[in-house]
C-alpha cells in the first residue's frame, strides 16, 4: 500500500468499538492502514482488538491487536514496548479512549468520577510517559488526542465528568505540544461532535430512557447545521491528514469534526 502514512507506526488507543460497527478507533485503525500505516490495536477488550486488526488485514494492512488498560503505566508500557518490538519504533500515538456516566454534580458518584478523569486525563500522562522518549530521541513523533465539544460547551444534559475530562485533555495535548514542539513533536486534538457509533445506544441513550432510539437518533441529526451526525470515518480521516506530512506545521491546536454543531446556539 502507499499512502499520505506510507510507513508510519501508528498506535490507537479505544481501537476496538463497545458494541457492533464503526466506533472511532476502529474505523481510524483502518483509515491509517488504508493510507499505508502499521496500525497497532489496542483495546481493553481484547477481542474488539482482534477483529480490529483482522479488519486492517482484510484491507490488506498489517497490525497488531494489544490488550491494554491504558489506565495503568504498566499495561501502556507493555504496550509500547510491544509496538516497539513488532514494528521497530512508535510515530504517533491517538489516544483515544473516552468513557464517561451521564450526570451532574448532586448525583454523580465520586468512585465513577474518579475512573472518568483516571480513564480520560491520567492516561494521557501514562501514554505520554511511555511514548514521548522515543519520539524526543528520534526527534520525530505525533500526539493526538480525542476530545469531545462536550469539553467546550454544555451538552444539553449533565455529562459533567466527561466533559471536565475531555476540557482537561484538550488542555493536557496543548502543553505536550508546548514542550516537545522543539523536540519535533507534534500534539493536537480532534474535538469530535455527535457521532452515530456504537457508544451512542449504550451511554447517550441512557440518559433519554423514554425515547425510543431511532428517534434520540433524529434528533442528534437535526441539531447538527450539515444535518446529520457524523461518524467514525469522519474522525478517521481527521486522524489520517493530522498524522500525516501533510499536517508538518499543525500543532498545539485542536481539529472540530462536528458538521457545524458548535456554531450554533444549542450546538454542543
Ligand atoms: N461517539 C460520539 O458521539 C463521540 C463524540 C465525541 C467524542 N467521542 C470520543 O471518541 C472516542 C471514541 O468514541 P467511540 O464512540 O468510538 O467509543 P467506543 O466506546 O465505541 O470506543 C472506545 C473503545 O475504548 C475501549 N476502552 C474503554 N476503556 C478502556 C481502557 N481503560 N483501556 C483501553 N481501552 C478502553 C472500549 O473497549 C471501546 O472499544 C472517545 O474518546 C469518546 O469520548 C465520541
Amino acid at each position: 500500500m502507499t499512502g499520505r502514512l506510507q510507513d508510519k507506526v501508528v498506535v490507537i488507543t479505544g481501537a476496538g468499538s463497545i458494541a457492533a460497527g464503526w466506533g472511532i478507533g476502529k474505523a481510524t485503525a483502518v483509515a491509517c492502514a488504508r493510507a499505508g500505516a502499521r496500525v497497532v490495536a489496542a483495546d481493553i477488550d481484547g477481542e474488539a482488538a482482534a477483529e480490529t486488526a483482522r479488519l486492517v488485514a482484510d484491507a490488506g494492512g498489517e497490525a497488531l491487536a494489544v490488550t491494554v488498560d491504558v489506565a495503568c503505566p504498566r499495561s501502556v508500557e507493555a504496550l509500547a514496548a510491544a509496538a516497539v518490538e513488532r514494528f521497530g519504533r512508535v510515530d504517533v500515538v491517538h489516544n483515544n479512549v473516552g468513557i464517561g456516566r451521564v450526570g451532574g454534580p448532586l448525583d454523580i458518584d465520586i468512585e465513577d468520577w474518579d475512573r472518568t478523569h483516571r480513564t480520560n486525563v491520567t492516561a494521557l500522562l501514562i501514554a505520554a510517559r511511555a511514548f514521548l522518549p522515543g519520539m524526543r530521541e528520534r526527534r520525530s513523533g505525533v500526539f493526538l488526542t480525542t476530545s469531545s465539544i462536550a469539553g467546550q460547551r454544555y451538552v444539553g444534559f449533565p455529562h459533567l465528568a466527561y466533559s471536565v475530562t475531555k476540557a482537561a485533555a484538550t488542555h493536557f495535548t496543548r502543553m505536550i505540544a508546548a514542550q516537545y514542539a522543539a523536540d519535533g513533536i507534534r500534539a493536537v486534538t480532534i474535538v469530535p461532535g455527535l457521532m452515530d457509533t456504537p457508544r451512542i445506544r449504550l451511554t447517550v441513550a441512557r440518559a433519554f430512557p423514554d425515547l425510543p432510539f431511532e428517534e434520540l437518533r433524529h434528533k442528534r441529526d437535526q441539531q447538527v447545521p450539515l444535518g446529520t451526525m457524523g461518524d467514525g470515518w469522519d474522525v478517521a480521516n481527521a486522524v489520517v491528514f493530522l498524522a500525516s506530512e501533510e499536517a508538518r506545521y499543525i500543532t498545539g491546536t485542536e481539529l472540530v469534526v462536528d458538521g457545524g454543531l458548535s456554531l450554533t446556539m444549542n450546538g454542543g
